[in-house]
């Protein structure tokens, strides 16, 4: 690299113009695309003082080291992070960041959505409506949850899961929480009860999951726990795949053993096993919880200002590592 070159900047697959405006006027930036593969990844990064990545893009010790001792950021474009093995960047001093608060409004409110169009049975309903399959209204057809009154049991009170809460609270749900630590003041002011996980499975008629993904919380939700939630209860998840075992959903979906499930991501995005895809009773969206406008492209600002901050000496506005 000659004295006056521009550091690099690999933005894995795509950033949107906001994050990467602010980029382009500093830095070269090598831009993947939304189709980029792993091989193409690791073409693009030697010799890159950082790489912008996603929830689709693992980055670990390979990336790293392809990139080499220029490398100090890795800039998250999400707030989920367990794509990016941390250990192997703090075993290199690469700085680690995310995107948290700036999509916490549009994720509770996409949870509460599926809450809403899984409680009422909107896909299977949609769908017959489309397929000409509907014969009239009927009384006893596509009864569903209403919300008032319902207990709604949140796993992970953290920002996203605190706002769903709230929105929740304010149709007039009974609000439970489960999580590793007590939130008093959270309690009193959302009225919520604190509940061990499977006590919770058991009390909600609503189970909406915002915990992050580790070791620790894959399958949190498998066959078992399907069981606790019941035959008339829903369960919501948008945060990750991983935290729910999708076989063992699909198979309580299909036997009657739970009620309805609204799902916006899965075990092995971006595809979706079939059994779920062909199972009743259940709402799902191609992992779009933060995808509105405000969201994404505070998203990308933030993206473009830990970058900035790392790669001029600063402390970055979200660092994880
Ligand atoms: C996040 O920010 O973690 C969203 O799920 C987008 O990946």
């Amino acid at each position: 690299m000659s004295a006056e070159a521009k550091p690099a900047v690999v933005i894995a697959r795509v950033l949107l113009a906001a994050g990467a405006e602010p980029l382009e006027e500093r830095y070269e930036l090598r831009q993947g695309g939304l189709d980029a593969t792993r091989e193409r990844l690791l073409e693009l990064v030697p010799g890159a003082s950082a790489v912008v990545a996603d929830a689709s893009v693992p980055i670990d010790a390979e990336v790293l080291d392809a990139a080499g001792e220029s490398l100090r950021v890795v800039a998250n474009f999400a707030v989920g992070h367990d794509n990016v093995d941390l250990n192997a960047c703090r075993e290199r001093d690469v700085v680690v960041t995310n995107t948290p608060g700036v999509l916490t409004e549009a994720t509770a409110e996409l949870a509460l959505a599926l809450t809403l169009a899984a409680a009422r049975r909107l896909s299977d309903a949609e769908r017959d409506l489309r397929a000409g399959r509907w014969q009239g209204w009927d009384p006893g057809a596509y009864r569903g949850l209403e919300l008032r009154g319902a207990s709604v049991g949140v796993v992970g009170l953290g920002r996203i899961g605190r706002r769903y809460a709230e929105l929740a609270g304010a149709i007039g749900a009974e609000l439970l929480y489960a999580g590793p630590s007590a939130k008093p003041e959270d309690e009193r002011e959302l009225g919520a009860r604190r509940l061990e996980l499977d006590q919770l499975l058991e009390a909600a008629d609503v189970v909406s999951l915002h915990a992050p993904s580790r070791p620790e919380t894959r399958h949190l939700i498998g066959a078992e726990e399907l069981q606790r939630i019941g035959p008339a209860g829903v369960l919501v998840n948008t945060s990750r795949g991983p935290l729910v075992d999708e076989a063992a959903l699909a198979a309580a979906l299909r036997g009657g053993t739970l009620g309805a499930a609204g799902l916006d991501v899965y075990e092995g995005e971006p595809s979706v096993s079939p059994a779920l895809l062909g199972a009743p009773r259940a709402v799902l969206l191609p992992h779009i919880g933060s995808a509105t406008v405000t969201s994404r492209d505070a998203m990308a600002r933030l993206v473009a200002e830990n970058v900035i901050a790392v790669l001029e000496g600063g402390e970055p506005p979200s660092r994880v590592v």
